[in-house]
């Protein structure tokens, strides 16, 4: 046999379908794991919280925060279950997971107190904030943050990794607005040339927006580029012939 740990891997991909009961070693042969009758170190969940319903929140945990096992316990990612460590508490997000277990708590005590909106309350989960990432930040938080630390460049760069990443999950609302929005904050603060990147980068993403290159306009006037500001102005009113922002702008510089 060419390969004598193929039919091992192929064995171990199918346990890992089937769920992570059935697990590879390191070494040796497949080993059994399995969720334990009654974990040893639970403080939020019941003592003798039943062995699938901890598998349930577990896998739930794991989801909501786009997360493996290994980012609240002890163990390596890609060795077995059987080799971690489920009780210890030294990780300190597994102790964060718990403060955040108890905040899901009174939330939804607190929402049990107005009248539902329809036949049942709406419950509050894990992941109605961390929609698939461990620190659930809106895109202009997270742009902001770049921004702040890393400047233009980087924030243009880290957009397209998170759109690459996150599009269509949920996680961050990637539609034309918060650009947008992001680009205008940046032209308050005085930062006209940056605010250019982001509206380019909106423009780019959202080409056929009659607003976004009205907003490449602006940004462009305050930079003091009548021609690129004209331009950007002109297809702004192509795509939107009823843009009266555009007509008056272009007017205005063509005036002056
Ligand atoms: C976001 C953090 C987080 C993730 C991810 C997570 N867990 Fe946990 N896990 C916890 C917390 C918190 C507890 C303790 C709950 C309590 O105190 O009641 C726990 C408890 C456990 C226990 C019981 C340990 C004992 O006390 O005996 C097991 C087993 C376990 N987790 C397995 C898993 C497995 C397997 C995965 C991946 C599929 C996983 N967990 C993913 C946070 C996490
Ligand atoms: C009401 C919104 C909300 C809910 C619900 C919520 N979280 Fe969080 N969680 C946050 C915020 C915000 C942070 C980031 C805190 C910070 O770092 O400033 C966070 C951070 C965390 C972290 C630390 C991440 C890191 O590595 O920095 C973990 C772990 C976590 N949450 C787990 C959970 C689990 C498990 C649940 C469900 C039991 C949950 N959260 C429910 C808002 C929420």
């Amino acid at each position: 046999m060419k390969n004598p740990h193929s039919l091992r891997a192929a064995i171990a991909g199918l346990a890992l379908l089937a769920g992570p009961a059935l697990v590879r070693p390191a070494t040796g042969w497949t080993q059994e794991w399995s969720w334990p009758e009654r974990g040893e170190n639970l403080q939020v969940l019941p003592e003798d919280f039943p062995p699938e319903r901890l598998g349930a929140v577990m896998r739930g945990f794991t989801r909501a925060l786009g997360v493996r096992c290994s980012y609240c316990h002890v163990g390596e990612e890609g060795q077995p279950l059987s080799t971690y460590d489920f009780v210890s508490d030294s990780i300190p997000q597994k102790d964060i997971a718990r403060t955040m277990y108890r905040m899901l708590g009174v939330i939804n005590d607190t929402l049990a107190t107005i009248d539902p909106s329809g036949p049942k309350p709406v419950n509050m989960w894990c992941h109605t904030c961390h929609r698939g990432r461990p620190r659930p930040t809106t895109l202009d938080e997270e742009l902001a943050e770049v921004h702040a630390a890393e400047g233009i460049d980087a924030t243009v760069a880290a957009y397209r990794q998170l759109r690459e990443r996150f599009y269509g999950r949920g996680g961050f609302d990637f539609g034309e607005n918060v650009l947008n929005m992001f680009g205008y904050s940046l032209l308050e603060e005085g930062n006209a040339a940056d605010a250019v990147a982001i509206f380019q980068l909106n423009v780019e993403q959202y080409p056929a927006s009659a607003n976004a290159w009205d907003s490449l306009g602006e940004g462009y006037l305050a930079m003091g580029d009548r021609e690129r500001s004209l331009e950007a102005y002109e297809k702004s009113l192509e795509l939107d012939p009823e843009n009266e922002n555009a007509r008056q702008k272009l007017t205005e510089i063509r005036g002056g």
